[in-house]
């Protein structure tokens, strides 16, 4: 088949030049835009990165229209329903799916790293006791970068799996530490000899004064909600930990930018949001009143866990969620839960308004996720925590996949220059 082609004229002087068109294993084309620079002197405009493929990626695939979220070719619903988080983080950070042996040496090597330096433990003394957690985890991995000198070296790739495999499985202890510190109760170590929700969910809730028994429920519940988040590719934080990782900043810096990125409302701090909305919309009845603030543009109210820059269909993902919703409220014996309720009717109304449909507005990933965190006892401030516990993963199979690529740049967009043209400086008596 001839290489295909996309042909660019510059109406002014007639100039043309033939783009090359790249094709991927599945989704658009892609027209390469390298040469325009070169050939006719100008830039591509394209705020938001709405059309505009910044790397090329072989870990997750996305097709918005018809609802499909593949992880290295193996469908969502798949995973959700037969897999477990690690053997997902496994898939992500290696390609394949890995064999009895090979998934029990991860399991084992991220068990093995989950303890924190004493001395990073000791940082959240320095944080208010209402500091947000997200604060505290984003400077405490960002602080991880003092403590490991030794294996940081980011051309190494032995030095880059370690790295890996502590981070995943450190994180937890990190956000566990940050929700103990909001409690003034005292830290709980980690426990090998638990699963990695399991793990986390002693550290969130056992007390040295009482017996803790981890509900099983409980740990599954989290696992779905973690394999759900773990990655989606070039999102708004993986392309904010790529773009630090670029510059060769060490991983756990670009982490943290990372955590950073995915706080703001309309990324991972979405989950937060929607559970504020719920309570304040409080009853069925006001939620026409709050449909009607959602449509008025001088309004700053949008309806949240609503809209997805890629998803213009179901987000498989909610889908799955809202499923997993009915069945661990019964399991945990809390079917009445009057803010499920009221989701699943904003729902239903949201669907059918005009507004929505015309502009292909569904529910996200994070419509129906604080319903199970809170069912599990995990406060609001959070989930965003969570969500950063379960996308660690994919971001370090990004920052890997970029690193390891040979043929790696500096991540440096350009800008369409809007300000004052050069003039001369005059001195402050004179202006
Ligand atoms: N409520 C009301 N209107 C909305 C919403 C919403 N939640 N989302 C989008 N719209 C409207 C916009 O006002 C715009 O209308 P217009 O065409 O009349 O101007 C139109 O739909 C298109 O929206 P954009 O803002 O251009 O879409 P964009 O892709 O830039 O934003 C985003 C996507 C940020 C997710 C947006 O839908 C939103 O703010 N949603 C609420 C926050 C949220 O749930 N974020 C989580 C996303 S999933 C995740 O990151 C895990």
């Amino acid at each position: 088949m001839a290489d295909k082609k996309f042909e660019l004229t510059d109406l002014s002087s007639g100039k043309k030049t033939d783009l090359p068109v790249r094709s991927g294993t599945i989704g658009p084309d892609i027209i390469d835009v390298a040469s325009i620079n070169k050939d006719h002197g100008v830039f591509t405009f394209d705020p938001g990165f709405g059309v505009t493929a910044a790397t090329e990626s072989k870990i997750t695939y996305i097709d918005g229209d018809a609802g499909v979220l593949l992880h290295r070719g193996y469908p969502i619903e798949q995973l959700a329903e037969k897999s477990s988080f690690m053997e997902v983080a496994y898939l992500l950070l290696n390609g394949e799916l890995p064999d009895a042996a090979g998934l029990s040496g991860f399991t084992d090597s991220i068990r093995h790293h989950t303890m924190i330096n004493e001395s990073l433990l000791r940082f959240f003394n320095g944080f208010h006791h209402n500091a947000h957690p997200m604060a505290m985890v984003s400077a405490v991995v960002a602080s991880m970068s003092a403590f490991y000198h030794d294996s940081m070296d980011i051309n190494n790739p032995r030095h880059r799996e370690i790295f890996a495999h502590r981070i995943i499985a450190k994180i937890p202890t990190i956000a566990a530490a940050a929700h103990k510190h909001s409690l003034g109760q005292p830290f709980v170590y980690p426990r090998n000899d638990l699963d990695y929700c399991a793990n986390m969910l002693n550290m969130f809730y056992a007390v040295p004064c009482e017996r803790y028994e981890v509900d099983p429920v409980a740990a599954q519940a989290l696992d779905l909600l973690f394999i759900l988040h773990a990655d989606h590719e070039q999102n708004a934080s993986t392309s904010t930990v790529r773009l630090a990782g670029s510059t060769g900043a060490n991983p756990y810096a670009a982490i943290s930018a990372g955590v950073a990125a995915l706080w703001g409302p309309a990324h991972g701090g979405a989950n937060e949001a929607v559970l504020a909305m719920l309570e304040q919309i409080g009853t069925v009845d006001n939620i026409p009143k709050y449909l009607a603030m959602a449509k008025d543009k001088s309004s700053h109210f949008r309806l949240m866990g609503f809209g997805h820059r890629v998803y213009k269909n179901f987000d498989p993902r909610a889908k799955i969620i809202r499923a997993a919703c009915h069945k661990v409220l019964a399991r945990l014996g809390r079917t009445d839960n009057p803010l499920f309720e009221l989701a699943l009717r904003l729902e239903e109304i949201a669907l059918k308004d005009e507004y929505f449909v015309q502009r292909k507005l569904y529910p996200n990933v994070d419509f129906y996720s604080g319903v199970i965190y809170s069912a599990l006892g995990i406060p609001r401030s959070m989930f965003t925590v969570m969500f950063a516990i379960a996308r660690t993963v994919g971001w370090v199979a990004h920052w890997q996949e970029m690193i390891s690529d040979p043929a790696m740049r500096i991540g440096r967009p350009r800008q369409l220059y809007t300000g004052s043209i050069q003039r001369d400086y005059v001195s402050v008596d004179k202006r």
